[in-house]
């Protein structure tokens, strides 16, 4: 197997985007990212898209061949990946292993979806679940996630604001990006007293409705300083399946493709998770950002709320846990997320994440899920081969 380098990377805003459609937002990010690289669209040999539900939210399918048109890419081989919320996540695991198996050199890894041109987003959200079993019975990620925060409540007592302190440092961290959907700071408070939504998440607990794209370019790490001085090598890149239904698992406290995928993700990279100083968790709710925190390694099961309510997660903090705003602030353009999570390790590497750079990042990991944990994809990033 060949290493692999991100040698470009670009995030378009996050938000409500009214005045860019579905294919606009995508080719924003692939111009982004093959200017970041140094290239021309030329140099690129593939790419892969993740999009969860173009179907649903825009009518549009058939999203490779679209994107690869309106990039002006064709005839170049473009293929969309589904896996929900981590369809991200796996186009670039897609990416990478085309170029460490020799089969491709440049290709491109984006996400990308428009979830706000639809009226009411949770039917097509919960499609991601199990239908039969969870969304037909009234089911909604809501309220999956909200018996999973009750359950960690009573199994450790954990408490209702440690769970919302998740949400108060990602808002910390997204009001110094200007990329971010929501660029402003909430107290505990604020979420205890915001709209209940699925108790107890309320809505200040609440991944939104996002718009928005994420590309980056990889290539064989001997070829990165072509393209970059300062190319980001991947350490590892792992993915791990659990029963799609929350009702199926041992345990409603750990999601064990997280734990799964990080702990092989780990093990390729020779890294432990003190080695890493920084990283991006898929929190869609504050309390799937404490699961992550847990499940990664960081902290000991059933300690994620004190080391919240302790500072440990912030930027200056044991390890800087989502300096870009994570899903909560940043947004959660679903099929963009695990892309804009490598997107946002990349620059905090490079040392180039202006306001919200943590210092001294040298490692960093990205986690993204599908659905409740269906799915798993887990990279490793380094400065250092
Ligand atoms: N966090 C902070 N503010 C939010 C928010 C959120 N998650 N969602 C909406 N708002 C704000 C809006 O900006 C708007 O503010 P404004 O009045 O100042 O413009 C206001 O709340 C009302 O927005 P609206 O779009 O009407 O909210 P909504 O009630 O339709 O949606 C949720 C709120 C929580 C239902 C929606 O954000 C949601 O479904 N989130 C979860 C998404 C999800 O499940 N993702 C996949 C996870 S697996």
């Amino acid at each position: 197997m060949r290493d692999v380098a991100i040698v470009g990377a670009f995030q378009t805003k996050f938000g409500e985007l009214w005045d860019k459609s579905f294919r606009d937002l995508v080719v924003e990010a692939g111009i982004g990212a093959i200017y970041d690289a140094n290239m021309g669209g030329d140099d690129l040999d593939s790419m892969y898209i993740g999009n969860m539900s173009g179907g649903l939210f825009v009518g549009q399918e058939h999203i490779g061949s679209l994107i690869a048109e309106h990039s002006g890419l064709t005839p170049i081989p473009s293929t969309r990946v589904e896996a929900a919320c981590a369809s991200g996540g796996l186009a670039l695991r897609q990416a990478i292993m085309a170029v460490a198996s020799g089969f491709y050199d440049n290709v491109m890894a984006a996400g990308v979806e428009k979830m706000t041109d639809v009226v009411d987003a949770t039917p097509a959200i919960a499609a991601a679940s199990d239908q039969e079993w969870e969304a037909q019975q009234g089911v909604t990620f809501p309220s999956l996630y909200a018996m999973m925060a009750r359950r960690h409540m009573y199994e450790y007592g954990t408490t209702r604001e440690q769970i919302a302190g998740f949400a108060v440092v990602g808002h910390k961290n997204g009001a110094l990006n200007p990329k971010a959907q929501f660029q402003r700071e909430i107290s505990v408070d604020a979420v205890l007293n915001s709209t209940k939504v699925a108790s107890p998440l309320n809505i200040l607990d609440c991944s939104p409705v996002s718009d928005g794209a994420s590309a980056v370019i990889v290539c064989p790490a001997e070829d990165a300083k072509k393209y970059s001085d300062t190319p980001i090598y991947v350490k590892a890149s792992t993915q791990a399946s659990e029963s799609i239904a929350l009702h199926s698992r041992k345990s409603l406290t750990t999601i064990e493709s997280t734990v799964l995928a990080s702990r092989k993700a780990y093990d390729i990279a020779g890294v432990t998770p003190k080695d890493i100083q920084v990283a991006e968790v898929h929190d869609c709710f504050s309390i799937n950002g404490l699961l992550a925190i847990e499940d990664l390694g960081f902290f000991e099961k059933g300690k994620g709320g004190q080391a919240i309510e302790d500072g440990e997660i912030e930027r200056d903090g044991t390890i800087a846990v989502n300096p870009s705003g994570g899903l909560k602030a940043r947004g959660h353009p679903l099929g963009a997320t695990g892309i804009a999570q490598a997107t946002e390790i990349t620059l905090q590497l490079r040392g180039d994440a202006d306001k919200r750079q943590v210092d001294g990042a040298e490692v960093g990991i990205t986690q993204n899920i599908g659905g409740t944990g269906g799915t798993a994809a887990v990279h490793i990033l380094s400065r250092d081969l």
